[in-house]
């Protein structure tokens, strides 16, 4: 079970590389008010989701106890980003506060992830 709960963490990870990493590469892009919600970030978010929801169940399936605010808190962050990703996914052009907001809620569910016991 360990195993399966790693990989799963692993793909967790990569989730995340990639809703961040979709919105890093546009930073520039963002200033001059043309960045866009590419698919890595749809897919990213989605990655998300999907993972920790499997994690949350073979870790009870495991007998693990887990912190269900902080993961409750995680979730809550991550359907606004996914919301807001998903519907303006065929924009052209991301507005500026629109776009910085997905970034800064992302980062925030990253410490939230790894700051909060
Ligand atoms: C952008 C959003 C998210 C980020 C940045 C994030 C980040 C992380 C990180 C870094 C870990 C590994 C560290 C650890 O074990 O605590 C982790 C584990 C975990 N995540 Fe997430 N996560 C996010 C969303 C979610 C969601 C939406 C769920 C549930 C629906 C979830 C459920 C879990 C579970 C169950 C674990 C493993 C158990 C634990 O040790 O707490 N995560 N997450």
């Amino acid at each position: 079970m360990d195993v399966l709960i790693n990989v799963f963490v692993a793909l967790h990870i990569i989730g995340i590389a990639s809703l961040l990493g979709g919105f890093l590469t546009q930073t520039k892009a963002m200033s001059a008010g043309t960045a866009r919600f590419t698919p890595p970030m749809l897919h990213g978010a989605l990655t998300m989701l999907v993972t920790g929801m499997v994690l949350v169940g073979l870790n009870q399936a495991d007998d693990q106890a887990l912190n269900n605010i902080k993961i409750g808190v995680k979730m809550a962050v991550l359907v606004v980003i996914l919301g807001i990703v998903y519907v303006k996914r065929d924009d052209e052009a991301a507005a500026k506060p629109l776009f910085g907001a997905v970034g800064g809620l992302t980062v925030a569910n990253i410490l939230i992830a790894t700051l909060w016991a």
